[in-house]
């Protein structure tokens, strides 16, 4: 089964407005001919900007959290409905940098993942290992067990609707990019989870993240498994980001 392929640009917290302006109109005419999904995921403050300008072009564009609730008093976050009301059309959940920094759970990606579901907004879920469990030998347990824990509340066919990412915590920004075979093991352990759901595994897009770039990515999306990339650093620049998508073919 052939998957479109799936290419996002995780700008974390970089780029001011006027900055994200520059990137799309950049960005826009370079990858005018793609057939893949091509989304960027810009801090809130630039989450208008972007839409605006993608209007008309093939770009979606994704915030990089969002809370559970619809509204209420958790002051500094964000919700479903306003991301919605922006015309945003999907979201990263569950980033090793906010499970990292800001006490993001599993258990709290069990009621965002569903959250976004009701919503509309596509999940891009993140999961990935520690260097730890993967010299102990456990990426596949830790896989799992995210895996079952952030996506208990999604039914089988609801689940066909998220994007999963497997990005390694020892990857992610450190220029030490997981092999073509880790990514390919790791994004087929997870279609299988997945599938053991009862998922229509098949159609569910995974991406491999972590030190993506121009030189490797080609060889990365070439595997059988692997339907995108979701990309930090190299994702800051157009050109860059550009080639990455290239590509994807
Ligand atoms: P990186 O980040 O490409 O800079 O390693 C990837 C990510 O965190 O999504």
């Amino acid at each position: 089964m052939s998957r479109t392929p799936y290419i996002a640009a995780n700008w974390k917290m970089n780029k001011t407005v006027a900055e994200a302006a520059q990137f799309i109109d950049t960005l826009l005419p370079r990858i005018a001919a793609t057939q893949s999904d091509v989304v960027v995921c810009p801090p809130f403050t630039a989450l208008a900007a972007v839409v605006e300008r993608r209007y008309g072009t093939a770009v979606k564009v994704a915030a990089q959290n969002m809370h559970e609730e619809e509204s209420g008093a958790f002051t500094g976050e964000i919700s479903a409905p306003m991301l919605v009301e922006l015309d945003v059309e999907a979201v990263v959940l569950g980033h090793s940098e906010r499970r990292q920094f800001f006490g993001e759970t599993d258990e709290a990606l069990a009621r965002k993942v569903p959250a976004a579901l009701a919503a509309d907004l596509e999940p891009i879920l993140c999961v990935g290992e520690s260097e730890e469990a993967r010299d102990g030998g456990e990426t596949e347990a830790v896989l799992e067990r995210q895996l079952q824990t952030d996506l208990a509340g999604v039914d089988p066919v609801a689940l066909s609707r998220v994007v999963i990412a497997y990005e390694p915590i020892w990857a992610i920004g450190t220029g030490r990019v997981a092999t073509p075979e880790q990514a390919q093991e790791a994004c087929a352990c997870i279609r299988d989870v997945v599938r053991l759901r009862g998922a229509a595994a098949d159609q569910i897009r995974i991406l491999y993240g972590g030190s993506v770039k121009p030189g490797n990515a080609a060889e990365i999306l070439s595997q059988p498994d692997v339907d995108g990339a979701l990309v930090g650093g190299a994702a800051l620049d157009p050109e860059d980001f550009a080639a990455i998508v290239e590509a994807a073919g």
